[in-house]
């Protein structure tokens, strides 16, 4: 099979974080977030933000994502898609860019608005946190 290119690649993880996005479980802030993770293999997760009553407890889609991922044994991610109804798209948060360098560290990073997915704005996680911390 031909390997897809890249804006193909683009397109099609961050439609996937759109449609993760549909299953975000978030009454409170009411913003719902989808991510979706690429491997190598050409395997993707996708994952939405889930909310609790506790506010501190709620956790992102990108790290939903990357605990699905990782808890199917996936590894060797090259890209995260994050989505969210928000201009220019949602910026991935200090935790989660502290989970996706351990994880994801060579990732490339597409941000979406979801209004607009085919305006996609591109980062990696090393930019996004360099010199993050690591204990090895
Ligand atoms: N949220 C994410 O899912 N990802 C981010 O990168 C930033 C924030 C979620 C957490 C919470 O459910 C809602 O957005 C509002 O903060």
């Amino acid at each position: 099979m031909k390997k897809p290119n890249k804006a193909v690649l683009k397109a099609t993880l961050v439609k996937a974080a759109a449609r993760a996005r549909k299953e975000a479980v978030a009454p409170y802030s009411k913003f719902q977030v989808g991510a979706a993770l690429l491997t190598r293999a050409g395997e993707i997760i996708g994952g939405a933000n889930v909310e609790s009553a506790s506010y501190g407890l709620t956790c992102c889609a990108e790290r939903i994502a990357l605990f699905k991922a990782l808890t199917e044994g996936k590894r060797d991610f090259i890209a995260v898609a994050v989505v969210a109804r928000w201009d220019q798209g949602p910026m991935p948060c200090g935790a989660c860019r502290q989970l996706l360098a351990e994880y994801a560290p060579k990732a490339d990073v597409y941000i979406a608005d979801s209004d607009d997915l085919k305006t996609i704005r591109e980062f990696t996680v090393q930019g996004l946190l360099p010199e993050a911390f690591t204990l090895s």
